[in-house]
């Protein structure tokens, strides 16, 4: 092929699908080029070029070859917990209507079949939510809508639903019927004028491993498709090396560690249900907005499942954006206690005391972590000074009863 011939393939598959080809590899256009002349025993490269001018149908082949379908059930986790948690609470909150949900790109069926699962498995009924699925790749989705999957589509640590919800027979682990019926697979690109769910509204948006292979002017091409497309209070999830795209957009990162999700700035987004780690002793200092679900939300439930670090992360998270608060550190306060780091509990709490003098409740924290580390002064300092806060704090009148 001259040098301009494969430049000008480059240049018409970036305006096909908008990918930026040295992001797949140098050769994978060569590679993907000799493949079609050998299936259709073309010999010249001009030949073929001239080719994918006359005939579309080439150039949908040529963009199987190139796209990368590289995708598993249950990619990553902690998205599809994210999903659960949100849709129980989306359930909850009765809405009376469907939970619309989009998986862009979907290659071979692995994620938009991943979200009807865990939709199921959380309680949300197949009539209670709508998914599409959208590819460029009439490869991929032919083995989407077959469903029928080999070893390499199981990569997570916990196939757990591999037994419900699959047939294993000898073409491979077949989806069960309703799974397969719950997606409705359309073939498009992302970046075409004519994008068919154009005036669809989705509650939640995959949209992961897609924006990493596009160039930069595309990426926000598609940042301001998914604006049009998402409701206000959705959420996206993107790949994990992708939240960089949605700088300088109306997104910003939603507080869920390694969920890469995102929501609009603007946007409220649901509240988990109610955990046990409530054994935060604090009145509540935000105001409360049973919608809104904060950083916070998230450190405790993370912390009631023993993920302390994930919680500290968030607990940070929350101090980055809003700036001091005692809650916050009062909850990072109870999470090193937790982790056995009592010297550093108690700078948390000190932080908090500081804040906020008068809570006889981290004050007594104090005295029991300088009790465990046997500072038998600082302990009878803080249990005084806790005993004078709290008699302090007394409404008038009481002590007299
Ligand atoms: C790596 S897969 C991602 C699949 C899945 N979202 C995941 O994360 O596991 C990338 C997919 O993007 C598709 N794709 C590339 N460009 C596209 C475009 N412009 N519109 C729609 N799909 C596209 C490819 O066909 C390929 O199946």
């Amino acid at each position: 092929m001259t040098k301009s011939g494969h430049d000008i393939l480059k240049d018409r598959l970036r305006r096909a699908m908008g990918i930026d080809l040295q992001t797949v590899g140098h050769n994978s256009l060569r590679n993907a080029v000799a493949r079609r002349m050998r299936v259709l025993g073309i010999k010249e490269t001009r030949q073929y070029y001239e080719l994918t001018e006359r005939r579309a149908a080439e150039l949908d082949e040529l963009i199987d070859e190139v796209a990368v379908n590289e995708t598993w059930f249950f990619r990553d986790d902690t998205p599809f917990t994210v999903l659960q948690r949100y849709s129980r609470n989306w359930l909850k909150r009765g809405r009376g209507s469907c939970l619309r949900i989009l998986s862009v790109p979907c290659a071979s069926g692995e994620e938009p079949y991943s979200i009807a699962i865990a939709l199921l498995e959380a309680g949300v009924n197949g009539p209670l939510f709508k998914i599409d699925a959208i590819d460029i790749s009439y490869r991929a989705l032919r083995l989407a809508r077959r469903g029928i999957y080999g070893r390499n589509s199981f990569r997570g640590r916990n196939n757990f639903f591999q037994r419900k919800y699959f047939q294993k027979t000898k073409a491979g682990y077949v989806i069960a019927k309703h799974i397969k019926h719950s997606v409705n697979f359309i073939r498009a690109n992302i970046l075409a004028a004519n994008l068919p769910i154009l005036n669809s509204r989705y509650d939640i948006i995959f949209c992961r491993n897609l924006l990493i292979y596009l160039d930069k002017d595309n990426q926000k091409v598609v940042v301001s498709i998914l604006d049009k497309l998402l409701v206000d209070e959705g959420l996206i999830f993107t790949g994990h090396a992708e939240p960089g795209a949605f700088a300088d957009s109306v997104f910003i990162p939603a507080p869920y560690p390694k969920a890469f999700a995102l929501t609009r700035r603007s946007a409220v987004v649901c509240k988990p249900d109610r955990v046990s780690y409530n054994r935060q002793i604090l009145p509540p200092s935000l105001p409360v907005q049973p919608l809104w679900f904060t950083e916070l939300d998230t450190a405790r439930e993370l912390a009631d499942t023993g993920q302390h670090e994930e919680a500290m992360e968030c607990c940070e998270q929350y101090i980055r954006r809003h700036g001091p608060d005692k809650e916050a550190y009062f909850l990072m306060g109870m999470i090193l206690t937790d982790m056995d780091e009592p010297r550093l509990a108690i700078r948390m709490l000190k932080k908090v005391v500081y804040l906020d003098p008068n809570l006889v409740k981290a004050i007594e924290m104090l005295a029991l972590l300088y009790k465990g580390l046997g500072d038998d002064n600082n302990y009878r300092v803080f249990k005084q000074r806790a005993g004078r806060v709290a008699a302090r704090n007394q409404p008038a009148g009481k002590g007299s009863e």
